[in-house]
């Protein structure tokens, strides 16, 4: 009880209503809230600090580029890159997606007849960049099944036999997710990077969720590149990390040309500067970046303090207990071994949509539709789901009050 209430005295939005009720915001793994910390870093750079980075030599400038810095050092210090310059700041995940997957294809490294592989439940953001690829390019995906639905054991598991096939063809490139954002259940990044490493196939991993919920560290991972967005993890949106390793950074070529990413200029020839602003082309987002360091120092917190752990097991067994009290539910993944505070679920008779309207009259927000991985939804979810998901500020109480609401629901829309 303690740590629900210190952490959300942290979270002014909690504090808000929706239809005049107590809001309960289970949207989560769409985008998280802000704490105090990052919120008042926001506003003092824009009331103190604002001016382009990198650039200028008036203090203004100076100043803005240092917390942006900051920002990079907090990313590479959360997932334990070697050094800095391996941290590329982006848009987000997508961004950071599209930037491997062109520049893997311009450099040479993915081409005519290649095969890049995924899991069948990847967000968009993993798939149609690759795509994009293939069809400028002329390679292919090759997408290995999970089990899930309600014809298999329903894990959430990868099928490794097919990946290690998939790896076995001479696939050029992996691409798959931590956590994906419909089953929750997390992926066995170790053994999936050695075995693609053993046949020297590179690795992407899409962290968008599983950084949220799970320590990461890359020099032990292992892994080419991993890649998350600020805003599901405490920080301002319009802000994601790239982790690449030096060697992947130096060979590839940049992705967007503009300011910022040049040596030097002339209409004969560029040059290129550095990495990581080789690939960080106009003006960043530096107040979100900046943002990084709280945002991210906050998350830290949160990992340490076996309070948030309890805390994390409590909220999960009350979800089971609140899915399990409805009849006719179906979750994906439920018999995962290891799984996320994320549950994508459908309940028989029930449109997921009329489900989410009626759930936001009650103050449940809750993300509903394919939400942005149409292959896996259509396969175990008839194309629409429902998904709650929760972080650290969410409330044991708040999810019994969710199965009440559910039930609810469940009479009025059978
Ligand atoms: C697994 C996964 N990958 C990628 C993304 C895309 O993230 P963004 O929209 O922040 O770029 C998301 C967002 O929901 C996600 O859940």
């Amino acid at each position: 009880m303690l740590f629900e209430q210190q952490i959300r005295s942290q979270f002014p939005i909690l504090g808000r209503e929706v239809a005049s009720r107590p809001m309960v915001y289970f949207d989560n793994a769409a985008t998280s809230q802000r704490p105090e910390c990052v919120l008042a870093l926001q506003d003092e750079i824009c009331r103190r600090h604002n001016a382009n980075i990198h650039r200028a030599v008036h203090t203004l400038s100076y100043e803005a580029t240092d917390l942006y810095e900051k920002g990079r050092a907090a990313a590479q210090k959360f997932v334990n890159a070697a050094s800095a310059d391996e941290i590329v700041l982006t848009a987000g995940t997508t961004a950071a997606i599209n930037l491997v997957a062109q520049c893997m294809a311009r450099g040479g490294f993915i081409g005519k007849g290649d095969g890049i592989l995924l899991t069948e439940a990847e967000h968009h953001s993993n798939i149609v960049p690759w795509q994009m690829v293939c069809e400028q390019y002329g390679a292919h995906l090759e997408v290995i099944p999970v089990d899930a639905g309600r014809d298999s054991a329903n894990t959430g598991a990868v099928d490794m036999e097919a990946y290690r096939a998939a790896l076995r063809r001479g696939v050029k490139m992996v691409s798959i997710a931590h956590v994906s954002n419909i089953l929750g259940a997390v992926n066995p990044l170790r053994e999936m990077v050695a075995e693609a490493h053993a046949l020297g196939i590179p690795v992407l991993i899409d962290g968008a969720q599983g950084i949220v919920h799970r320590k990461v560290d890359v020099q032990e991972l292992g892994c080419d590149f991993y890649t998350f967005s600020g805003h599901k993890i405490y920080a301002p949106t319009g802000i994601g990390v790239l982790y690449g390793k030096r060697e992947w950074l130096e060979k590839l070529p940049p992705y967007m040309g503009g300011g910022d990413m040049v040596g030097k200029v002339t209409f004969e020839k560029t040059t290129y500067a550095d990495i990581p602003l080789k690939f960080e082309a106009g003006t960043a987002n530096f107040v979100a970046g900046a943002c990084l360091a709280p945002a991210l120092e906050f998350a830290s917190q949160m990992a340490a303090d076996p309070a948030a752990q309890a805390h994390e097991k409590a909220l999960m067994a009350a979800m089971d207990a609140a899915l399990a009290s409805v009849e006719g539910v179906f979750v994906a993944a439920k018999e995962a071994a290891e799984r996320i505070p994320l549950y994508s679920f459908t309940i028989e008779g029930v449109h997921p949509l009329d489900a989410a309207t009626l759930l936001d009259k009650m103050g449940f927000e809750l993300r509903s539709g394919h939400m942005c991985a149409e292959p896996i939804v259509d396969r175990i979810g008839g194309g629409s789901m429902l998904r709650a998901s929760l972080m650290p500020y969410s409330t044991v109480a708040e999810v019994e009050a969710f199965a009440d609401a559910l039930q609810r629901v469940v009479k009025m829309l059978r």
